[in-house]
């Protein structure tokens, strides 16, 4: 990472929303890191921060266990913003008192801001703020302060110390709901870390392409290209840094949509001149998973065959030393295990179609100090189009788990019918791109029906449609009625083998959004 490119470090005590706060802060330009709350002064001090931001988190700070910070942060001479907890923690640790308060107060507030300049600058006198807390400020710690703000429950809404660059506020300014927050942010980022944002995608293709090179020197790189939106950016960062040193391996393994194998070979041979190896593995998947219909024999039988098949291809790639992988920030993120933490819980089985670790290849991750969005950014930047940046999700074992039971190339073909139309209509009613995902599920029951004058005896397909911001918890999006029946009678007039349709209304909990 060059040295000009300005960052500020998040401390993370567990809250969920510490990524967040990094990724607000990089709207603002200015490069952001997360480390754990237990990063020491001089670990922090050698990264060369702006600022430091001391996240939010679940426990109290006068509970027994409750994360600490290394004191010396404060005397890093460079500004430091508390937020919630946060502040809590810089009141604690310079010697005030926090203790329980009478009453929760959660959710949407009314903020006094005293003093619209600093970190207020621009911000209305009285502005909506998020809080979550249940603590109070009882006791001043001995370093004079000043409060910046208040609201009817919370006399030390934001505080400075005097004389310090210390700033703390109760409120969570990261949070959509903290209406003036991205403002608050932009501020601590400008007007106190004195930083000019010189955080851009351009500026990081720039220096990836160099950092790329510098690695790899004269060696080959590999790269299993999925045809989703990471492995496709790395891919179209990698080929501009060392054009036909990168090879790309794309493995079908009969799990795909509809003409996807076509759509990754048209853009990336063809359109990229990409060298691209193509593996038609669709047969062998199949004969493997032939009978299998237990969920996780299903996933395991595809994860090991694409490492046996990827293993396969590769070898036919003599020289290559570096593996290539799409990995992202939120993936190397360390994850902090504190009661209470939903951030904490791991996605266990979000692996698959992943590669082991020990494979003898050295690993290029360019992508990893990014988050989605910014990867997205970086694509459109490489002239990737639209269609690919904005993607949405797709698991590793495909559409085995929007199949219950016994995979096979019929069922599988009705299925991929079915997903067409509904990925189709959802594009033309132009709500693609504005949900987290949208597919068709294959419901292996038959149920009777008559077309025309005949009874028929034929499959269900299940529409699910879902929002969510990380695949973790997940919401159930209410389409409008005309869609879901275009969907729906498309479905059942064009895809033959089913004659019922039904629209899946559980969120995740307790549901998860695929079906297996
Ligand atoms: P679930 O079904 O667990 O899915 O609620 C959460 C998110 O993860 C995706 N998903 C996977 N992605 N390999 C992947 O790469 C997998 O095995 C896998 N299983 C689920 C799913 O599409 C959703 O976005």
């Amino acid at each position: 990472m060059s040295e000009q490119i300005e960052n500020i470090v998040v401390l993370d005590f567990g809250s969920q929303y510490s990524q967040l706060i990094a990724r607000r802060i990089r709207e603002c330009r200015v490069y952001s890191r997360i480390l754990p709350f237990s990063a020491s002064a001089a670990e922090i001090a050698a990264l060369k921060p702006r600022g430091v931001v001391l996240s939010g988190g679940p426990m109290s700070v006068y509970a027994p266990g409750a994360p600490q910070c290394d004191p010396e942060i404060f005397n890093l001479g460079v500004p430091v913003l508390g937020i919630c907890y946060g502040l809590q923690l810089m009141i604690h640790t310079l010697g005030g008192v926090v203790s329980p308060g009478t009453r929760r107060e959660y959710g949407k507030t009314r903020l006094r801001v005293r003093e619209s300049s600093g970190l207020f600058a621009g911000v209305k006198k009285e502005t909506t703020v998020w809080m979550s807390h249940g603590d109070k400020v009882t006791k001043l710690p001995p370093i004079p302060l000043d409060v910046l703000a208040d609201s009817d429950n919370t006399e030390y809404g934001a505080v400075k110390f005097r004389g310090r660059e210390l700033y703390g506020i109760q409120f969570h300014p990261e949070v959509v709901h903290s209406e003036e927050g991205r403002t608050i942010i932009g501020n601590f980022c400008g007007h106190i870390c004195k930083c000019t944002g010189n955080w851009t995608m351009a500026s990081f293709i720039e220096q990836a392409v160099k950092d790329i090179r510098a690695k790899v020197g004269d060696e080959q790189v590999i790269l299993g290209l999925s045809g989703g939106v990471d492995s496709s950016v790395a891919a179209a960062l990698i080929d501009r840094a060392i054009g036909d040193r990168l090879t790309c391996i794309f493995v079908n393994n009969g799990l795909l949509r509809k003409n996807e194998e076509k759509r990754v070979q048209d853009l990336f041979g063809r359109n990229f001149k990409m060298k691209l190896v193509y593996v038609d593995a669709s047969e062998r998947f199949l004969a493997r998973l032939s009978g299998v219909a237990e969920p996780e024999r299903k996933r395991h039988i595809i994860g090991n065959e694409f490492v046996k098949v990827f293993d396969e291809a590769a070898a036919g790639i003599p020289h290559a030393t570096f593996l290539a992988q799409g990995t992202t920030y939120p993936d190397v993120i360390e994850s902090i295990p504190i009661d209470g933490n939903p951030a904490a819980m791991i996605k266990s089985h979000h692996n698959v179609g992943g590669l082991p670790k020990e494979m003898k290849f050295k690993l290029l991750e360019p992508l990893s100090r990014l988050f989605k969005d910014e990867v997205r950014e970086v694509g459109r930047q490489l002239g990737l189009p639209e269609d690919v940046v904005m993607r949405q999700p797709f698991p590793g074992p495909g559409l085995a788990v929007r199949h219950p039971g016994a995979v096979t190339k019929e069922t599988l073909d009705v299925l991929r019918d079915a997903d067409e139309i509904v990925v189709d209509e959802i594009k033309k009613a132009g709500l693609y791109h504005k949900i987290w995902q949208t597919f068709a599920v294959f419901v292996p029951v038959r149920t009777v029906g008559v077309m025309g004058d005949e009874r028929t005896y034929d499959y269900v397909i299940a529409i699910r449609a879902v929002d969510s911001s990380d695949g973790m918890t997940a919401d159930w999006v209410p389409l409008p009625y005309d869609l879901l029946g275009r969907m729906s009678s498309r479905i059942i007039n064009e895809v033959r083998g089913v004659n019922r349709v039904v629209y899946d209304i559980t969120q995740k909990p307790p549901g998860t959004i695929e079906w297996e």
